[in-house]
Parts: C-alpha cells; sequence; structure tokens
C-alpha cells in the first residue's frame, strides 16, 4: 500500500510520515532530502543552481541511500558521502528550490521515487506525491498549517529539538521571524513553478496542523483508511 503525504515545508509532513510508517509497518520514503542532496552537491561542486544542464548531470549521476540511524532517525547518503546533516543547512534550503524546478531533475528523482515505491509499503513524503509520483496512491493527505506555526516548528528544529517530542520548546523570536520570511519566499516560489508546482491532488484528504497535536495528526491520518487501521493494530500486538 502506498501512502502519499504532500504539504508546504514545515506543515509537520515528515514528523508525521516517519510516524505513521512506524505505527503501520511501511517505509519511509522522504522525497525532499533527494532534492536536497542534489542541491548539495551541486554546492559542493560550484555548479550554479540556475545552470540547469550541470544541474540535471549532477541529477543523472547522483547515488542516494537511506539508512537508519541507532535513535530511529534516518540517514541520507549521497554519493556515498553522509550528508544527513549536511543537507538541512540555510544554504541548500535556499538553493533547493532552483535544484527542484529543473524539470529533467524532477524526471531522474520521480523515476528513482516510484522505483522505491514499486513493492508497495511506502510512506513517501513530498510536493508531488498525490499529484505526479504515485496518482493511484490508497491514502493521499495534503497537509497544511498556518505560516507562523510551521516557521515556530522550523525554527525549534534549528535548535536540535522537535515539537513532535517537546511541545514547550521555543526558538529565538529573531530566528523564527528569519524561517518565516524564507518560508513564505520558497512556498510562493514551490507553489507558482511550471514543473509539479505545490498543490493538493483533487482527491487528497486536507489536514491542517496548525491546532493539531502531531499525535492527533498520525491518529486522523492511520483512521482514514481501514488497511492502514488494520496494520496499526498488528504492528501493536
Ligand atoms: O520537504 P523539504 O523541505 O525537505 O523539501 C526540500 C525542497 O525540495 C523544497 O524546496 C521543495 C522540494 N521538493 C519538491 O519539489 N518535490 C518533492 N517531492 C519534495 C521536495
Amino acid at each position: 500500500m502506498i501512502v502519499a503525504l504532500d504539504g508546504p515545508s514545515g506543515s509537520g509532513k515528515s514528523s508525521v510520515a516517519r510516524a505513521v510508517a512506524r505505527r503501520c509497518g511501511l517505509t519511509y520514503l522522504d522525497t525532499g532530502a533527494m532534492y536536497r542532496s542534489v542541491a548539495l552537491v551541486c554546492l559542493e561542486r560550484g555548479v550554479d543552481p540556475a545552470d540547469e544542464a550541470a544541474v540535471a548531470e549532477a541529477a543523472r549521476a547522483i547515488d542516494i541511500e537511506f539508512g537508519d540511524a541507532a535513535d530511529g532517525s534516518q540517514t541520507v547518503r549521497a554519493n556515498g558521502a553522509d550528508v544527513t546533516a549536511a543537507i538541512r543547512t540555510p544554504e541548500v534550503e535556499r538553493a533547493v528550490s532552483r535544484v527542484s524546478a529543473v524539470p529533467e531533475v524532477r524526471e531522474v528523482m520521480v523515476a528513482l521515487q516510484r522505483r522505491a515505491g514499486a513493492h508497495g509499503d511506502v510512506v513517501a513524503e513530498g510536493r508531488d506525491i498525490g499529484t505526479v509520483v504515485f496518482p493511484a496512491a490508497d491514502v493521499k493527505v495534503f497537509l497544511t498549517a498556518s505560516p507562523e506555526a510551521r516557521a515556530r516548528r522550523r525554527a525549534v528544529q534549528r535548535t536540535g529539538r522537535n515539537l513532535a517530542e517537546d511541545a514547550g520548546a521555543v526558538a529565538d523570536a529573531e530566528e523564527e521571524r528569519r524561517v518565516l520570511a524564507d518560508l513564505v519566499r520558497r512556498d510562493a516560489y514551490d507553489s507558482t513553478r511550471e514543473a509539479s508546482p505545490l498543490r493538493p491532488a483533487d482527491d487528497a484528504c486536507r489536514i491542517d496542523s496548525s491546532d493539531l497535536t502531531f499525535e492527533e495528526v498520525v491518529d486522523k491520518i492511520v483512521a482514514l483508511s481501514p488497511e492502514l487501521a488494520v496494520r496499526a493494530a498488528e504492528e501493536r500486538s
């Protein structure tokens, strides 16, 4: 079974997708990490993110591997190097929108993502999963939250904490404002680009997580499909 989870950055998608995957015994696929890896490789090689031919070349040659860290989180390797932390820097965040808007980059990444989902049992998280990558997914969710709630989550994440695990965590107010400005700019770019703009699939269930706890969002998603609920019960027993 395939669960497609789309939404803007900071909507809580990653934590939620990981939790749904763990609860239901499915594999988690973080497609944003794939675009981030391409952006990082370009930055490391001095490739200008605006040079579409060079960016596409880097995407065609990239080898991305996901692994499990000892604490249950996910590790990412690009061309053999551990890039788990390096793909989360502000420099990569600034470059990744340009890189992910290149049609050839998307073609290559979508092919890799479909391969990863070919045997089913995946929770794939991104921007175009329900619309392009897996249009026939069994469950489609479009997760949103207010820009302010999303900026708070991202800013807290940068302090090394996570609101999903620590509801009282706070970040510096100035950092939160910077993240909000970045996020609004990136949202506008991601949703107006020509290649696969961020938009909900017509048949996606929209969930606004602004006023929901992390557990409430996960519960809502599992409750969307009898098969997910059965799998969650099986995993518990
Ligand atoms: O979800 P994230 O913040 O890790 O995504 C990083 C970037 O990659 C973001 O700018 C949007 C882009 N992205 C995309 O275009 N398509 C996807 N399926 C996933 C991410």
